[in-house]
């Protein structure tokens, strides 16, 4: 059983969608969900799955000494003692720290919802992508899983799905159709490394079928 955190900043429909994938039941086990927010609605979905919630990083306003909130080295230690084998960032917003990076090298995955290396980087979260796809007047976007680097965006390429857009009226619509298309993705991704079927090799991400 591969014991998985996942890290959330937001809504939380793919924390959902791996938590509902039928393929994932008997492989995965999702440990710990963590917020760079003291609040997110993605911890409400881990409530109903009585999963324990985290809170990393400082916060702007004070939190009156609210319990669960770590520093990234505490979440570095809480995630290596309950021995997570693999972190799922799914729509998390914060920069991880390169020695966090460091400690689980290869071990922390990302879901783009565009097709990277473009409309990738700083800034390109949210609808900000969709705007810069609809804007660009490309023909298709579709969404990248990758492994998570010091840098936003840039970490090798695990896999990725495309979504015709070449008919879409406006930035919503895109984020709609590729956000169908993540649902897929990332429960496929994790199956494929539950299943050892994901490696680095040469330097280069090799998917086995
Ligand atoms: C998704 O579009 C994901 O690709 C991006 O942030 C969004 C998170 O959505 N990184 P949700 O919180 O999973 O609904």
């Amino acid at each position: 059983m591969l014991a998985v955190a996942v890290l959330v900043s937001g809504r939380g429909s793919n924390l959902r969608a791996i938590l509902n994938s039928s393929k994932l039941q008997d492989l995965i086990k999702v440990k710990a969900v963590v917020s760079d927010k003291s609040f997110c609605p993605a911890f409400d979905i881990a409530k109903e799955f009585s999963i324990p919630t985290y809170s990393v990083g400082k916060f702007t306003r004070p939190l009156g000494g609210k319990e669960g909130t770590l520093s990234f080295d505490a979440l570095q230690n809480l995630l290596l003692t309950s021995e997570i084998n693999l972190l799922v960032l799914a729509g998390f917003l914060k920069l991880l720290p390169p020695d966090f990076v460091r400690a689980f090298k290869n071990r922390i995955i990302n879901i783009h919802p565009a097709l990277l290396p473009s409309f990738g980087g700083s800034g390109m979260y949210g609808i900000n992508v969709h705007n810069a796809v609809f804007k660009s007047s490309a023909k298709v976007s579709g969404a990248t899983v990758h492994f998570v680097d010091e840098t936003y965006d840039t970490g090798k390429i695990i896999a990725q799905r495309c979504v015709d857009i070449s008919d879409a009226q406006s930035p919503e619509e895109i984020a709609e159709r590729v956000l169908v298309i993540e649902h897929q993705l990332l429960p496929d991704v994790i199956e494929k490394i539950a299943l050892g079927k994901v490696f680095v090799k040469d330097d280069r991400v090799v998917v086995v079928s």
